[in-house]
């Protein structure tokens, strides 16, 4: 394990990476997906994606400079943090909850698994200030930082005309969220055979799971899919029966200290990322509404067969726990009670043996050429496993660039 293995790990992940992501770049528009949206006040330029790249790379950015956004949301695990079930940040503090993927997140319209973010921009400022993650107590450091790093200053210069204190966390977050909507990726085996009419992109199991989505599994009232393209989240929220049982009985009184907390002033972003009790209240922590405790935004299923484990407490290990969640109409185990505010779309669902199998097999359908390849490479022991690659900066800036190689500016 010393030094020259550890080169050759993080050459051998930016082979594979830049190689195969190449590959990609000359794509126009990735198959199965519609054009990003980008808001009119942060318009797209090839530098401030690059700057925004940089700062999601930059560990100064964390009270013990060890953790970049990059480090939960890893290009070289789809940018997750797979396989841990609950992210670590600073000094491996665990959160409550799984990190989702970055990848194709710029079509969200609420940000978060509660929501409690309304904008990609918004949502950069949160994780940096969180004691379980970047864990800085203001943005102070990081204004720090920009303002007279001589790489930064320049940047800032040239992407916005702003320098010394006229450059604010607007900016950087503006810059990380430009980067953010280039992480896009489609051209799924599925996106080939259902939008590019390639009758041998899937098997005929897959083909078959499909059917299972659409009607027995009724995945497909939650998970949409479009005439054109396909992201596979409603951008609702739903209970769906994870994680809430575990607060069940005390909700009658856990809800209203919640509440009491919040009006005093307690923040929804640091509670609910500490407080395990407070992550199960879902949707709830963020409208208030009695009916949406326990409800989680529907995610996406691009890529979902290299990012476990599941759900947003990264309770459920594999593709196959969760149909057999599902279909025992919303909980893990059979033997456990239903919640009170389990979905109406949510009911047992008889798969048999052979469907199930044909879902899973559907939802492998749904990986990215260059995430596919990556899972390859992460079951050699001798390339990608290794954390630290993400330090490295060269297999960032080709991910980036190429990815995006689809996405008009
Ligand atoms: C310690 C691990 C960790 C770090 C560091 C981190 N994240 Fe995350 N990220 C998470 C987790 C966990 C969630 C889900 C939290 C939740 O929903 O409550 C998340 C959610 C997100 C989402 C929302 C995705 C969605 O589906 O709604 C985006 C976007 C994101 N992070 C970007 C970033 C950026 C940008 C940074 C750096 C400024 C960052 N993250 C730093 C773990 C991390
Ligand atoms: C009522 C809406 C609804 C229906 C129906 C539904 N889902 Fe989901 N799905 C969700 C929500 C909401 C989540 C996130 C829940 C959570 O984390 O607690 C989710 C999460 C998932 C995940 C985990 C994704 C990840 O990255 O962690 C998978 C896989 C999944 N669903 C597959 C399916 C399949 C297969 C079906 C059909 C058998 C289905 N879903 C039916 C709403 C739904």
């Amino acid at each position: 394990m010393g030094p020259p293995i550890h080169t050759v790990r993080v050459a051998t992940c930016a082979t594979i990476l830049s190689g195969l992501l190449m590959a990609s770049a000359v794509m126009a528009q990735p198959l199965g997906l519609p054009p990003v949206p980008i808001p009119p006040d942060n318009p797209q330029t090839p530098e401030k994606i690059a700057l925004g790249d940089k700062l999601f790379n930059d560990k100064r950015f964390s009270s013990t400079g060890e953790v970049s956004c990059a480090t939960c949301h890893d290009p070289t695990k789809a940018f997750t943090d797979s396989p841990l079930v609950t992210s670590e940040g600073i000094n491996k503090l665990t959160g409550t909850r799984n990190a989702p993927t970055v990848i194709n997140s710029a079509y969200f319209k609420l940000f978060f698994w509660d929501g409690r973010s309304h904008d990609m921009e918004d949502q950069a400022q949160h994780p940096i200030i969180n004691p379980v993650e970047m864990g800085l107590v203001n943005h102070d450091p990081v204004l720090k930082i920009v303002r007279s790093d001589a790489d930064y200053v320049a940047r800032f210069k040239k992407v916005f005309n702003k320098e010394g204190n006229q450059v604010t966390m607007k900016e950087v977050q503006q810059a990380i969220a430009s980067f953010e909507r280039t992480i896009v990726s489609g051209d799924s085996p599925f996106d080939k055979w259902h939008y590019g009419g390639d009758e041998k992109a899937v098997s005929e199991q897959a083909k078959r799971g499909f059917n299972v989505f659409l009607n027995k599994g009724r995945c497909v009232s939650c998970h949409a899919i479009e005439q054109n393209f396909a992201l596979f989240t409603d951008n609702r929220f739903h209970n769906i029966g994870v994680g809430v049982n575990r607060i069940q009985n005390e909700i009658p009184q856990f809800a209203p200290a919640f509440l009491s907390a919040k009006a005093a002033g307690t923040d929804v972003d640091k509670a609910v990322l500490t407080n395990p009790k407070a992550s199960e209240l879902g949707r709830f922590a963020v409208t208030e509404t009695l009916d949406e405790i326990g409800s989680f935004k529907t995610s996406t299923l691009r890529n979902v067969a290299v990012t476990a484990p599941f759900m947003h407490d990264g309770s459920l290990k594999t593709l196959r726990d969760v149909v057999d969640h599902y279909n025992n109409g919303g909980v893990t185990d059979p033997k456990q009670p239903i919640n009170d505010f389990l979905s109406g779309g949510i009911r047992p669902l008889n798969l048999t043996e052979d469907e199930k199998s044909d879902l899973v097999a559907f939802m492998e359908s749904l990986t990215s050429p260059q995430f596919a390849a990556q899972k390859a490479a992460s079951a050699n022991p001798i390339s990608c496993n290794v954390k630290t690659t993400v330090a490295a900066s060269s297999p960032v800036a080709p991910t980036q660039k190429s990815i995006s190689g689809g996405e008009g500016m």
